[in-house]
C-alpha cells in the first residue's frame, strides 16, 4: 500500500431519522429515532479509501460553521488530508436530511451549501500533489463543471479516474468520456441511457451504451443484488454478501472507495470489485454513513473467515 487516491467531492452533514416507514407526500410517521451522522458522498469515499488502508486527500468545501468543524475534525481522526478543503466564509456547510426505514433502505434531501461553491481554483490548489496521486475519484454533489475540470486534470497527469455519477444527474456525455470508470446505481444507469434497468440484459445493454461515450469500465451497483462490471467483450456479475441490513446510506461510497484503493494498489479490476463488494456490504450492517465503514483489518478477516475468493 502506500498510494495516493484525491477524492474530490462534497461533504455533508446528516440529520438522520430511523422509522418504520418512511412517509409517502403528505403523510406523518412519528415514533422514530434521531441521530447525526458525517456523511456526504465525496467525504464518505475520502474515509473509506483511508480506512481501507491508503492515503487520501479529499478536495472539498465546508461552511465556517459548527457542522464544518465537527466534521473537519472527523476527516482527521480518519487520517484524511484536508490541505485542500476549502471554509467557505459566506455558505453553510451541507446538510442533508436522511429518513431510513426498517429494512435500511433511505430517502435523502440534501442542502448543498458550501459544496455548490467548490470551484476549479479550488480543485487546482491539489497540483502539488496530483502527480503522485494513481487515482481521482469524484461524483456529481459538487457543481458539475468541477467535476469535468478534476476528470480532465486528472486525465493530463495520467491517472486513473472514477467518475460516481451520484446523486442521478443527466451529464454531458463528455464528461463520461473523461472517466476510465463510471459506476452508476441502477436509477443512475437509467438517467444516464434512459434504459430501465429491469433485468440483468438491459443493465447491459445500458452499460454498453456507456462505454460507446468512450468510458473503458461501467461498474453498476445493484444493491442488495451485488455489482456488475460490463466491459467492450465481457461483463462480470458479483452477487452481494448476505447480510442483514440496518442502514444503506453510504453504501454505494464505500463501494467507490473501496474499488478506487484496490485499483491503486494494482489489482486487477475483477477483484476490486469483488473486495468492493464485501466492503460495501459490511457497511449496510452498521448505522450512518462514515461511522459504518469498515477497516481493512475487518474486510480482510470477513473474506477470511467466509472463504471468499478474490
Ligand atoms: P447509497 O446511495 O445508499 O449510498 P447506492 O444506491 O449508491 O447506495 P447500492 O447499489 O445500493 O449503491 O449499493 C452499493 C453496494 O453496496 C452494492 O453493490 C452492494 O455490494 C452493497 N449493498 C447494498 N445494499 C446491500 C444489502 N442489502 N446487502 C448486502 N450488500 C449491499
Ligand atoms: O451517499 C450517501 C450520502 O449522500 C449521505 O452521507 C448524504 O450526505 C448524501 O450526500
Amino acid at each position: 500500500m502506500n498510494n495516493t487516491i484525491l477524492v474530490a467531492g462534497s461533504i455533508n452533514m446528516d440529520l438522520v431519522i430511523k422509522v418504520r416507514s418512511i412517509p409517502k407526500p403528505g403523510e406523518t410517521v412519528s415514533g422514530g429515532t434521531f441521530y447525526r451522522a458525517y456523511g456526504g458522498k465525496g467525504a464518505n469515499q475520502a474515509v473509506t479509501v483511508s480506512r481501507l488502508g491508503e492515503e487520501c486527500y479529499f478536495i472539498g468545501r465546508v461552511g465556517k460553521d459548527v457542522f464544518g468543524e465537527e466534521l473537519k475534525e472527523n476527516l482527521l481522526k480518519n487520517k484524511v488530508n484536508i490541505d485542500y478543503l476549502v471554509e467557505d466564509k459566506d455558505n453553510p456547510t451541507g446538510i442533508a436530511f436522511i429518513m431510513v426505514d426498517n429494512t435500511g433502505e433511505n430517502s435523502i434531501v440534501v442542502a448543498p451549501g458550501a459544496n455548490s461553491f467548490l470551484s476549479q481554483d479550488n480543485v487546482r490548489r491539489c497540483l502539488p500533489v496530483i502527480s503522485k496521486a494513481r487515482v481521482l475519484l469524484t461524483q456529481l454533489e459538487i457543481p458539475v463543471e468541477t467535476v469535468s475540470f478534476s476528470l480532465e486534470l486528472a486525465k493530463k497527469y495520467d491517472i486513473v479516474t472514477i467518475l460516481n455519477p451520484a446523486p442521478a444527474k443527466e451529464i454531458d456525455p463528455h464528461i463520461l468520456s473523461l472517466a476510465d470508470i463510471v459506476t452508476p446505481n441502477e436509477s443512475e444507469l437509467k438517467t444516464l441511457t434512459g434504459i430501465e434497468p429491469r433485468e440483468e440484459r438491459d443493465v447491459i445493454r445500458a452499460g454498453r451504451k456507456l462505454l460507446e461515450y468512450g468510458v473503458e469500465i461501467v461498474v453498476v451497483t445493484l444493491g442488495s443484488k451485488g455489482a456488475m462490471m460490463i466491459e467492450r467483450d465481457s461483463e462480470l456479475y458479483v452477487p452481494a454478501i448476505k447480510v442483514s441490513a440496518v442502514d444503506t446510506t453510504g453504501a454505494g461510497d464505500v463501494f467507490n472507495g473501496a474499488l478506487a484503493v484496490r485499483l491503486a494498489d494494482g489489482d486487477p479490476v475483477e477483484r476490486a470489485l469483488k473486495y468492493a463488494v464485501v466492503s460495501a456490504g459490511i457497511s449496510v450492517t452498521r448505522r450512518g454513513a462514515q461511522d459504518s465503514i469498515p477497516t481493512m483489518e475487518e474486510v480482510d478477516q470477513f473474506i477470511r473467515e467466509e472463504m471468499i475468493e478474490l
